[in-house]
């Protein structure tokens, strides 16, 4: 369902696809998740390491496919993550091989640096954690990722991931990234929606040929520091949406993919994991009345600057 994008190097990517980041504890919330998603015809997942969760992704594709032999893994996309203490080279290519193993696949199609940041780890390989309660940060490797880049790199030539990409990244970091990298990026995952449109950032990555994909295209559900506003519950949005009668969440899919990029709602309801992948079209007026409300805003709700002790994005304060 819905438009494919194509990345730089040939490979195809379905514009809609699942989040498959779930709260611990929850357990087998993302199996059978995932198994919604797929009968829904989702064809793109998208999962980390650090969602400890990726075994649940494995066996709820793993149980799809064998329920529906006319579909093979080559059918669909699948993303996953290196975490912040594990950019050392040894354990980029530690981590893709655990997250394989736990998936039960021998590629993925897209592997991502999860954060332009590096922490160091415990001899149990754990984050290592500070005295302040933080991340303790690996200088050398946030100042300078280029030993991260070229695990990662070399994880693409072994064919374990189809293409590499970044996650979090600024434009200072993809054109720094880009001065070195001997394979560009294909993608750089970022939080896209209404409150944080991130229209320069997007259009930078669209010149680059780095595909954009956004988490929390719904916004979150998070409230607005300060303002308490909250994207489902904005007036202007939600007129848009019962004029269509569409749902919001349909209507902030579609603003996603009319601007060129893919987007990964996320939901454990399954009967909002299949409405979700009803897709509808925006019009160019429908369109256009989604930016107004987006113009000029800029709200994260994702932001580790607390857990890491590191601000990703210093401009933001
Ligand atoms: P739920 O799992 O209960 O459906 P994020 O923006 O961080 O990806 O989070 C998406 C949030 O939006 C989740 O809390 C999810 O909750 C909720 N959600 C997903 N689809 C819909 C929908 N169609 N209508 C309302 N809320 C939704």
């Amino acid at each position: 369902t819905g438009p494919i994008f194509r990345l730089e190097n040939g490979i195809q990517m379905p514009g809609l696809g699942f989040g498959t980041f779930a709260n611990e504890g929850s357990k087998g919330e993302t199996h059978k998740a995932v198994v919604v998603a797929l009968n829904a015809g989702y064809r793109h997942l998208d999962c980390a390491w650090f969602y400890k969760n990726e075994g649940e992704v494995g066996t709820g594709m793993r149980e799809f496919l064998d329920a529906n032999p006319s579909v093979k893994r080559s059918d669909i996309f699948l993303t996953t993550k290196v975490w912040n203490h594990l950019h050392e080279p040894a354990d980029v290519e530690w981590s893709i091989k655990d997250s394989l193993r736990q998936l039960q696949t021998p590629y993925v199609d897209a592997f991502l640096v999860h954060w332009p940041i590096a922490a160091e780890k415990n001899a149990d390989n754990t984050v290592k954690i500070g005295a302040d309660g933080k991340y303790v940060i690996n200088k050398d490797l946030t100042d300078n990722p280029e030993p991260t880049w070229r695990a990662m790199e070399k994880v693409y030539a072994d064919g374990l991931a189809k293409s590499i990409g970044v996650s979090n990244w600024t434009e200072k970091g993809l054109k720094s990234l880009l001065s070195y990298a001997k394979v560009k990026p294909a993608l750089n995952q970022i939080e896209i929606h209404p409150f944080l449109p991130q229209y320069e950032l997007v259009s930078y990555c669209q010149s680059q040929g780095i595909a954009p994909v956004a988490y929390s295209p719904l916004g979150s559900q998070d409230q607005v520091p300060g303002t308490g506003e909250k994207v489902s519950t904005n007036k202007e949005l939600n007129a848009i949406a019962e004029k269509k009668n569409a749902t919001l969440a349909q209507v902030l899919i579609a603003w996603g993919l009319k601007r060129g990029y893919a987007v990964l709602p996320k939901s454990s309801n399954p009967a909002r994991i299949v409405s979700n992948a009803k897709l509808i079209t925006l019009t160019d007026e429908e369109f256009e009345a989604v930016n107004k409300v987006a113009d000029k805003r800029h709200s994260r709700f994702v932001n580790m600057k607390d857990t890491f002790g590191y601000n990703v994005w210093p401009e933001e304060a």
